[in-house]
């Protein structure tokens, strides 16, 4: 009687115990929340002022969160077996085998360059840039022109036929009915979709519209971005489909959402130019299957993006005449050489404090090459204007281009203008010195492919080079002021 007694106790009071807990958590309790800092990703139970990861000041946002519910259909393995029954035992590297990776070759050979030769199977690359700068532009022609793949191009921020005009605009467009559109922002609908579609690529556009009903956050904040990336990136590597994510960016030039994202991609890719030019740059800023150096060129026509596969040709501007304060420099941007040209401006300064600014250009490095003139060459820029620019809009952070940028600030200072038929690749040091630049025999090589007569280099430099190889004149030089007295003196 007693075991009958307990057992009834058992099988009535503790469904009944359950029932009242759920009712609880579900209709009592309100609703989970905490704190993301929206620069980092950190997360806090409670709001502070400060991250303590990042240190950025104020950045903390309120945000509904839910736990994983199991009746949401959410991208999953089709096999059973979970991470943790699989067990992985250690393997010899040599014992690995090695399935060379079949890279889908885009017929954009600047985009499979920047990834560093085609898409690989399974990565997932994040694509950044201003607003208007092309960014679903560049993804609708890869999905147009991708022969032989069918691609489907998720898009959260335009209507289909929205798109279908930008697709009208883009000229060559030669898909063969392999390319689809699909308005849509759940993770969970989108994924029901590729089910059923099982495209080669697919597009996202933008990594900020979508959500996920694993969260109860709105699209676009901290814990959807993550969430959302890290459901894309598990079918990315279990299915080998690569995914294009095209992302926003904050005011200040991040990508817009946790730092976290950019450590959960492969790739990191940012699409950048001046708006009121049409050039426009891809970088790699994080490339896991290629180099992170590598840059691609297009330009923005009234019919889409166009390759540039010559750079050198449209940076340089046509002049028949020297003009004072232009020089041209060979730079290397990742396996490429561009020569590109420099342009410096130095007047008086009509007000009482002098203005400097640097376009295409690191001010800071300005600003410090302008304080070797002053000490080294003796030359009095401190009470003057100094405006520098880089052509074409494009940005440079290779310090070969220092010496044709301390000799167009001198040209322009002494009103002397320089050879447009000469060209210069060396660094400036802090001395005065001028030191060696990387692939100096590829920025020759490409000086003389395009006409120069003469390149100015490092002493240094000139050691380990055949100078019977080329036909330019190569200066070499060692101070600044050997420059000055070759050019000005
Ligand atoms: P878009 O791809 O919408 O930029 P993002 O997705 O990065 O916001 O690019 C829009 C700009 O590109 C817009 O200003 C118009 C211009 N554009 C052209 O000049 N030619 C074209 O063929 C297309 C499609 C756009
Ligand atoms: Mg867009």
């Amino acid at each position: 009687m007693k075991e009958n007694y307990s057992l009834f106790h058992f099988h009535f009071f503790i469904p009944v115990a359950i029932r009242a807990y759920y009712f609880q958590t579900n209709f009592v309790s309100k609703l989970k929340t905490t704190y993301f800092c929206q620069s980092c990703g950190y997360q806090s139970p409670k709001w502070l002022g400060k991250c303590p990861s990042c240190s950025a000041w104020n950045t903390f946002v309120e945000e509904i969160i839910e736990k994983p519910n199991a009746s949401i259909p959410n991208w999953k393995a089709p096999t059973t077996t979970t991470s943790t029954q699989r067990s992985q035992k250690p393997q010899e590297i040599n014992s690995i085998a090695y399935n060379e990776q079949q890279r889908i070759l885009t017929n954009d050979s600047e985009l499979n360059r920047v990834l560093g030769g085609g898409i690989v199977p399974g990565s997932l690359v994040l694509i950044g840039g201003e607003p208007g700068i092309g960014k679903s532009t560049l993804m609708l022609q890869l999905a147009l022109n991708l022969k032989g793949h069918r691609v489907l191009y998720v898009s959260g921020e335009e209507s289909d036929q929205q798109i279908k005009m930008r697709a009208e605009r883009i000229e060559e467009n030669s898909s063969k009915g392999e390319c689809f559109i699909l308005t849509e922002t759940s993770t969970q609908n989108i994924f029901k979709q590729i089910e059923e579609l099982e495209p080669r690529i697919v597009i996202i556009d933008s990594i900020q519209t979508l959500y996920s009903a694993h969260i109860e956050s709105t699209p676009g904040s901290v814990s959807q971005v993550r969430e959302c990336t890290a459901e894309l990136l598990r079918f990315a590597k279990e299915t080998a489909t690569p995914v294009f994510l095209i992302g926003h960016i904050t005011k200040d030039g991040m990508i817009a959402g946790p730092k976290i994202l950019e450590h959960m991609v492969d790739t990191v890719l940012q699409f950048e130019g001046d708006r009121h030019y049409s050039y426009r740059i891809l970088r790699a800023v994080k490339n896991r299957f290629g180099s992170a150096s590598e840059l691609g060129i297009y330009e923005m026509q009234g019919s889409g993006l166009r390759e540039v596969s010559n750079p050198s040709e449209i940076l340089l501007s046509q002049r028949d005449e020297p003009l004072s304060g232009v020089t041209v420099s060979a730079t290397v941007e990742g396996a490429r050489t561009m020569l590109v040209e420099t342009q410096a401006l130095v007047s008086h300064s009509a007000y009482g404090t002098p203005q400097r600014s640097a376009t295409g250009y690191d001010t800071r490095r300005m600003n410090m090459l302008l304080a070797v003139l002053e000490k080294r060459g003796g030359f009095k820029l401190g009470v003057k204007d100094v405006f520098v620019n880089i052509t074409g809009g494009i940005r440079i952070e290779d310090p070969a281009i220092d010496l044709g940028l301390v000799a167009a600030i001198i040209s322009s200072n002494e009103d002397i203008p320089v050879s447009y038929k000469t060209c210069f690749a060396a660094e400036v040091g802090l001395s005065g010195e001028i030191r060696a630049v990387n692939r100096i025999e590829q920025r020759i090589a490409e000086a003389e492919k395009l006409g120069f007569e003469q390149i100015f280099i490092s002493k240094y430099n000139q050691k380990a080079l055949d100078l019977k190889r080329f036909n330019i004149e190569i200066v070499s030089v060692g101070k600044i002021e050997e420059v000055f007295n070759y050019l000005f003196g």
